[in-house]
């Protein structure tokens, strides 16, 4: 046993609904509080410093003592949509959009995702392990503890199965919990000779069979959009992976609406993107178990509109927040900076914005052993030097966390 503490507050987000609005006032804020840690590195208990330090006082002589009593502790964060292995890097897309250039032009420049992809396949899987490690750190950094990460820069059987290995690589030198997604069908490669459905064929007879038998990734995801996978062939394409025994997601109603329907209609794990979805199409998402994922860092990467994350609330839809780091739309990967500035434009509560980078997110991964401090859950959880937890949005990204946990143990 070791008790953490005492800290100003602890924000534990215990007690908060899975979907719909969340008031500021639902927020349990506990001050003085500690968190012990059991033997099995699970959180044991959330409370008081002083009583739990009274009950368990020989666990006192191992536990570290914080240096700060006016700090904020929270859980760590989930990131449950990025594209982080990757080699290149496209600032000059970024150039060529902000002064005007279309997507086609980019493209024709040597620009697009799949200037992302040549440069991915010509890394190492050296190269592409150190790179994806020092994104992984840089998020942990952040106090997210939890890492989603696709693949989808290969594109071949060879390539596609070169970055999952990596992911999979990465999972073994860090301590924070990599999800990888296998997004083979991502965009059909232009060295692919066949139509968008054979592509997808090819995805299911040669790459899903390997990524099982190498277990390197239990999701499957699709860029359902005019420019990648139309609506028909993707369907028939995600219902056959799920025959198959993956979890399913989708990059959904980025540009043009029709696609989260049908993250719904198979029953995904969550729709991510949704900056197009029509009213209608919220509804039915609102409505069901798929968690509804909005991606602000695209929408500052390319100056589009955001998700419509407060009706996605208002009709009582699970929303969680993700960072999509990639190298051409979301550049960013600064989750906390781009949660807090979703929450100016779409006027979300602070306890909305925490339960959609934690315990929603969680969601969307099919995990639910963690986001919330309390009794049984993974002891991830994240301190910042400040008095207020208000300041950690408020701030918008540029109040650093100070101390990062993972399974107890300080990082
Ligand atoms: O989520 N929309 C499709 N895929 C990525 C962009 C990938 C890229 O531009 O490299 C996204 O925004
Ligand atoms: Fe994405």
């Amino acid at each position: 046993m070791k008790l953490i503490g005492p800290f100003k507050q602890i924000v534990t987000l215990n007690n908060l609904p899975l979907r719909g609005k969340i008031s500021d006032e639902q927020l349990e804020i506990i001050e003085n509080g500690g968190i012990l840690i059991n033997n099995e590195n699970r959180i044991e208990e959330v409370g008081s410093y002083d009583v739990i330090a009274s009950k368990v006082k020989q666990a006192l002589s191992n536990s570290p003592s914080l240096q700060f009593s006016t700090s904020v502790v929270l859980p760590a964060f989930v990131d449950c949509h990025t594209h982080i292995c990757f080699g290149g890097n496209r600032a000059n897309d970024f150039a060529m959009r902000n002064a005007g250039k279309t997507y086609l032009e980019i493209a024709e420049k040597g620009g697009g995702i799949w200037s992302s992809v040549q440069h991915t396949r010509n890394a190492s899987e050296e190269e592409l392990l150190e790179t994806l490690l020092q994104r992984i750190n840089q998020l942990i950094s952040l106090g997210i503890t939890t890492i989603e990460i696709k693949s989808g820069y290969g594109l071949n059987l060879e390539s596609e199965l070169k970055m999952l290995r990596v992911i999979k690589k990465a999972q073994g030198k860090s301590k924070a919990t990599i999800v990888p997604t296998c997004l083979s069908a991502h965009l059909k490669p232009k060295d692919f000779e066949g139509t968008s459905e054979e592509y997808l064929q090819y995805i299911l007879d040669e790459i899903l069979p390997r990524v099982k038998e190498e277990d390197l990734a239990k999701r499957v995801d699709v860029f359902i959009e005019k420019s990648a996978f139309q609506p028909k062939e993707s369907r028939k394409f995600l219902e056959k992976a799920k025959e198959m025994g993956f979890e399913i997601t989708v990059h959904a109603d980025q540009f043009t609406s029709g696609s989260s329907r049908i993250a719904v209609e198979v029953n995904a794990f969550s729709a991510d993107h949704l900056e197009a979805t029509i009213d209608e199409d919220i509804e039915s998402l609102a409505k069901s178990e798929t968690v509804a994922v909005a991606l602000p860092g695209a929408s500052l990467g390319l100056g589009e509109p955001f998700a419509p994350a407060r009706k996605i609330l208002d009709k009582n839809g699970i929303l969680a927040i993700a960072s999509d780091w990639n190298p051409g739309s979301a550049p960013m990967g600064n989750l906390i900076a781009q949660a807090s500035i979703l929450a100016t434009f779409q006027k979300l509560t602070t306890a909305e914005v925490l339960a959609g980078i934690t315990f929603r997110a969680a969601k969307a991964l099919n995990l639910t052993d963690r986001g919330i401090l309390k009794k049984g859950m993974k002891a991830d959880f994240v301190v910042y030097e400040t008095d207020n937890f208000q300041n950690i949005l408020y701030n918008q990204g540029s109040l650093v966390a100070s101390e990062v946990y993972i399974d107890g143990e300080k990082i």
